[in-house]
């Protein structure tokens, strides 16, 4: 009997540090950062709107993030988007080509790993647009078709670095977004990046079913190199 009772206690004690660790991750992200990130939708339908959401979008942050990498990256924030959110406000034009004006980029937030374990638990729960995401296997081969691809085919390079310092520079860098992102997402938003976000700058460019997984085991690929040692 007592041992009963102490197992009950013990599952009732449990439960509640969940709920308590999930409610002060939700209290987080609501103080700390929904002041530039949207947590409840939807996305912005103006480019005016666009223009005044401060940080990427996170309402749907459970279908997109890794939660391992979110927790690390929380901690130590680097660079993901090279010139910011909004490209055009962070470049100085030079004789060459365009320059990031590194000085107008601000550093993120950083957060202690308890902060950045509960926000990333809260941001796991975000499950908007779950019905944009499919559940068919990935065809796992052709990274090397899908670099061709990335880089000739559809002009993937000419926004989105595949390694540091080579590609464009307007979208985030892709050598991380195997790390980052969760295939599905990225098979959904290549797919069709306007039903995530109306005013992608991002082109749909009505990439074939085959085409877009070997597009997303040559990212995947990319993310297995240590850039970090680089
Ligand atoms: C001052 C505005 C600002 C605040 C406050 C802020 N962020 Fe961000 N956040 C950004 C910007 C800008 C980026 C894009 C960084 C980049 O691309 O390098 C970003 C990126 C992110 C990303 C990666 C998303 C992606 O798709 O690249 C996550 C996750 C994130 N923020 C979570 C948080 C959390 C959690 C908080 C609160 C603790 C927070 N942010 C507070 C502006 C902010
Ligand atoms: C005109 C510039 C442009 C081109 C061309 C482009 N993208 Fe993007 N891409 C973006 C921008 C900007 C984003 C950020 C998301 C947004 O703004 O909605 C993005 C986001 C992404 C993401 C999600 C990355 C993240 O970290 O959130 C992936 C994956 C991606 N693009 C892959 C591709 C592939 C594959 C192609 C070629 C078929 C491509 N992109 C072509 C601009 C571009």
């Amino acid at each position: 009997m007592m041992i009963m009772i102490k197992i009950l206690a013990l599952a009732v004690l449990v439960l509640v540090s969940i709920a308590t660790a999930e409610a002060d991750g939700i209290a987080l992200l609501k103080s700390q950062c929904a002041s530039c990130h949207s947590l409840d939708g939807p996305a912005a339908s103006s480019l005016t709107e666009l223009k005044m959401r401060k940080g990427p979008d996170l309402f749907y942050a459970g279908n997109k993030y890794q939660r391992d990498w979110m927790v690390e990256w929380l901690q130590k924030p680097v660079r993901i988007r090279p010139a910011g959110m909004f490209y055009g406000e962070h470049i100085k034009q030079s004789e060459k080509r365009d320059m990031i004006d590194e000085s107008t980029l601000k550093p993120h937030i950083a957060l202690s790993v308890t902060d950045a374990e509960s926000a990333a638990d809260a941001l796991m729960a975000l499950k908007a647009n779950s019905n944009l995401i499919d559940d068919k296997p990935f065809v796992a081969a052709g990274a090397p078709l899908g670099e061709m691809a990335f880089d000739k085919f559809y002009g993937c390079m000419a926004c989105h670095l595949i390694e540091p310092g080579y590609g464009g520079l307007s979208g985030p860098e892709v050598y991380t977004a195997g790390r980052r992102l969760q295939p599905k997402f990225m098979r959904s938003f290549i797919n069709n990046p306007q039903a995530w976000n109306p005013k992608s700058m991002m082109p749909n460019k009505h990439v074939p079913e085959a085409n877009v997984d070997n597009l997303i085991n040559f990212i995947l690929d990319l993310a297995k190199e240590d850039w970090d040692a680089k």
